[in-house]
């Protein structure tokens, strides 16, 4: 994939913030999520390349745009395979809390899982901590080898939680080895994310969460040096058929970094659309708007965060309308 890939993927991102951060505390969680999916539709028809969505808003009958195997893109180019969540994070942007994302990745064509949308159980860490997970460990024999790693006693370590009933004994287990929990209401990529920036405060994920949302922690932790183990979590024999359709044939096989994102190239893009520990969400100030957004290139191992500013006046399709 050529490197000038990142800026056109950052500009998508941007663009599907902008039309989504409209709707910040609206409550309309759907509004929001349309907005910002008609706007990264849009600006993908610019993109030089053969894009193939392998993770996207849904099947072919059930979403109008950017479903499955949808091709995008201007049809020449890499061939790539793209992973898109338009709104990571529908109701955080609905009630105008922390951490809503706009993503996307994408990596050389067949190197994404093409994960079903169902539950994955996930761990997720930064550099230090490669090669010390182990989803099959208990969680106190995880989190002493991310102390450890990290050079911290466990009692330092933050990890993040999505706060659902089905957490209770994780949530009880965290505690008994003596680390810290942030629950969130929504949002596991950016935790995911946010477990390799140090400054963050976030040194690990765990828990069960969607499973696009894990192949998309694993395109930016590919690019990051980090680390992400899922295992995905049928809840019926339909969801486990799926699994094998899609050429998972051991549903409950821990799935490693090669099997979330395979190969050594993949780029990973979010803009914030409402403020978290890493990104600035999207600000309006009447004829601009400011967006902050992350870019990354796992093959240069290249970081940047882009501060943009849009004209408003030059872009009328974001003031809304209703
Ligand atoms: P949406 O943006 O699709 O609402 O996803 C938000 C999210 O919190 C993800 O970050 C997470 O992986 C998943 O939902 C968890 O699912 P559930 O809300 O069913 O527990």
């Amino acid at each position: 994939m050529e490197r000038s890939l990142s800026m056109e993927i950052a500009r998508v991102t941007e663009a599907a913030a902008l039309a989504s951060a409209r709707w910040m505390g609206r409550g309309e969680k759907e509004e929001a999520d349309g907005a910002a999916t008609e706007a990264m539709r849009t600006v993908f028809d610019t993109v030089p390349m053969k894009g193939t969505v392998v993770i996207g808003e849904g099947e072919k009958d059930e979403a109008p745009m950017l479903y499955i195997g949808e091709e995008v893109g201007q049809g020449q180019g890499p061939e790539v395979d793209i992973a898109v969540d338009p709104v990571e994070g529908t109701n955080i942007v609905a009630l105008g809390t922390w951490n809503a994302l706009c993503v996307v990745g994408i990596a050389n064509r067949g190197r994404l899982l093409h994960a079903p949308d169902m539950y994955m159980e996930k761990i997720a860490v930064g550099p230090e901590a490669v090669g010390k997970i182990d989803l099959d460990a208990s969680v106190e024999e995880n989190l002493k080898a991310v102390a450890e790693a990290k050079g911290k006693d466990i009692e330092d370590i933050v990890v993040v939680v999505l706060n659902r009933p089905r957490h209770d004994q994780l949530i009880k287990e965290i505690r008994e080895a003596g680390a810290r929990i942030k629950l969130i209401p929504d949002g596991d990529v950016a935790a995911s994310i946010n477990a390799a920036f140090d400054h963050t405060g976030v040194d690990v994920l765990m828990g069960i969460g969607g499973a696009p949302e894990g192949v998309l922690s694993a395109i930016g932790l590919k690019a990051l040096g980090g680390e992400i183990q899922g295992r995905l979590k049928p809840v019926d024999e339909v969801q486990e058929e799926r699994c094998r359709k899609m050429g998972i044939e051991d549903v409950s096989k821990v799935l490693k970094m090669e099997d979330l994102c395979g190969g050594d190239d993949a780029i990973f893009a979010a803009t914030g659309i409402t403020d978290g520990e890493l990104l600035q969400g999207v600000q309006f100030k009447g004829d601009k708007a400011t967006t902050e957004t992350v870019v990354m290139r796992a093959k240069s191992g290249t970081v940047r965060f882009i501060d943009g500013t849009h004209s408003l006046e030059k872009k009328p399709d974001l003031v809304i309308k209703d």
